[in-house]
């Protein structure tokens, strides 16, 4: 039996009602978050459908070789992923992931995203551990300015092909070819004005920022956690898909709220909760009990 939720969301009303029970009685909650969560406000996903390595090569992009090999197309990358994230909206479920944080001082989000949605919905900056950096920690040069997702292999970016190309730009194509931009168009650090600065995101290959690590064990090495939200991820990458092992270790229940019944993490159990269906419908219904109630 399935009953309507305040934002339409198809909600099982048994799985809601034992999931509202257990949220009520917990004190410490994690939730971690991947780009389904942004979905709903307009931003790609990175393995779903049009998902960002479907139509990029990550390896080429999003590694410390990428940069050194090309940083011009890196940043190029990084600056209309950063441009979208700025034309986008955080959605109910942004919101309502921030509303619990005011609400229940042992709730911590990991967020492997980037978008600066969360920071935007007023998220608590001391719980809500940014695992994957920020496209919002470097200043963008007017040069980097370009069209939203329209990444051209280097080879087509001469000085020639882009005048060639100049008045028949669309954004969506994203085969048009990049403004030209030389190293020098990119930003350099404020001191030495000699060392290229990078995109502040962490790449394939590297580890965590270690204040974010820190932060996330301390409050994990804590006390037994009673839940875990894993809301709009694939959970296929690490370290961060480890910490619902940790938390389960923990004694934590497990709720993942995903489009696909696919990318269930592994290692289920009987005593999960499983939503399908859009992140920003599901979140605000599952999280109402705490974000809704009287002070
Ligand atoms: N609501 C809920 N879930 C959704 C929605 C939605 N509207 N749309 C898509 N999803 C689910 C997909 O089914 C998929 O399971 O979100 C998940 C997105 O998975 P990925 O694209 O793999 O993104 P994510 O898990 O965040 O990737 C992790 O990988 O590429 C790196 O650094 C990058 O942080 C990223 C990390």
């Amino acid at each position: 039996m399935t009953s309507p939720s305040s934002t339409d969301a198809e909600l099982d009303e048994e799985q809601l009602a034992s999931f509202h029970d257990h949220l009520k009685k917990s004190t410490r909650v994690l939730a971690l978050l991947g780009a389904g969560l942004s979905a709903a406000s307009g931003l790609p996903t990175f393995r779903g459908v049009e998902g960002l390595w479907r139509t990029h090569d990550p390896f080429s992009l999003a590694t410390p070789e990428a940069f050194d090999a090309d940083p011009a197309l890196v940043w190029q990358f990084y600056s209309s992923r950063r441009q979208m994230a700025s034309s986008a909206q955080p959605n109910a479920a942004h919101y309502a992931l921030a509303r619990l944080a005011t609400k229940m001082p042992g709730f911590q989000a990991l967020s492997q995203n980037v978008d600066g949605l969360s920071e935007r919905a007023n998220h608590p900056q001391k719980q809500l551990q940014l695992l994957h950096g920020t496209l919002f920690e470097n200043p963008i040069l007017p040069a980097l300015a370009v069209p939203t997702l329209g990444i051209a292999p280097a080879q087509h970016r001469t000085s020639e092909g882009a005048a060639e190309h100049e008045n028949e730009l669309d954004i969506s194509d994203i085969n048009v070819p990049l403004p030209f931009i030389t190293i020098d168009d990119l930003p350099r650090c404020p001191k030495c004005k000699q060392r290229l600065l990078r995109p502040g995101v962490v790449w394939f290959g590297e580890s965590l920022p270690g204040p974010v690590l820190d932060e996330v064990e301390t409050f994990i090495d804590a006390d037994k956690i009673d839940l875990i939200l894993v809301i709009g991820t694939s959970a296929r990458v690490t370290p961060a898909a480890d910490y619902i092992k940790q938390a389960r270790e923990r004694g934590a229940r497990v709720c993942v709220v995903n489009l696909n019944t696919d990318d269930r993490p592994v290692g289920r159990r009987n005593k999960d909760w499983f939503f399908q269906g859009d992140a920003a419908a599901i979140v605000p219904a599952l999280l109402m009990p705490i974000t809704e109630a009287c002070p």
